[in-house]
């Protein structure tokens, strides 16, 4: 079973504030549906809550260890459970989907990364760790302008990569 970690980041790494995303990108969100539709998804219980209710189309497992339950949702206070649990039950791609506390534990594990760089710079209270790109190879990128609308900035620019880890 291959990890894959899809996130979406600004450009000092910030990930989010006071548990919300920083930012709505609606074409970022759409390609969030299309590639972890169909998974495993797992992530840390904050995150969950964040987001409300589990996703459909997928199965969501959340890690906490201070006794979260959730109908529908699968929850673990061990990681390799965790992974155990989503490869027992046939998943070939599990995908990573948050918070910062989760992305940095399970770095160590993960082979793909699905990446949307945000050109945002504004305040945060999560963070991405830096990532040093040069064990990892792009495969794919694309580029989306932010879109103006009354000369505001209602989505700003970013670039989705997609990496894969150097054997
Ligand atoms: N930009 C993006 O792509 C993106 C994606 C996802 C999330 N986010 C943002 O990230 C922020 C949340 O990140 P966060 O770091 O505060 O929280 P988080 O990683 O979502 O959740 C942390 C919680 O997960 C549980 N946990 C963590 N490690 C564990 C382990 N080894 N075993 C068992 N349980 C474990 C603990 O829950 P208990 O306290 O219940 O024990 C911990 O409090 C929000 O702002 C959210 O919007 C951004």
């Amino acid at each position: 079973m291959k990890i894959s970690m899809i996130v979406a980041y600004g450009k000092n790494w910030e990930i989010g504030l006071d548990n919300q995303m920083l930012w709505h990108i609606s074409e970022d969100f759409k390609n969030f549906k299309t590639i972890t539709s169909g998974h495993h998804i797992l992530m840390g219980r904050k995150t969950f809550e964040s987001i409300g209710k589990p996703l459909p189309n997928r199965t969501s497992i959340v890690l906490s260890n201070s006794g979260f339950e959730c109908d529908g949702v699968y929850t673990f206070n061990d990681i390799q459970e965790s992974i155990n649990f989503a490869r027992e039950s046939g998943e070939e791609e599990l995908f990573i989907i948050g918070g910062a506390n989760i992305y940095e534990t399970m770095f160590p594990y993960v082979d793909k990364m699905y990446l949307s760089e945000v050109n945002f710079d504004g305040k945060a209270d999560a963070f991405l760790k830096k990532i040093d790109f040069s064990t990892w190879d792009l495969t794919e990128k694309k580029e989306y302008d932010a879109i103006i609308v009354d000369e505001k900035i209602k989505s700003p620019a970013w670039k989705f990569k997609v990496w894969i880890k150097k054997d």
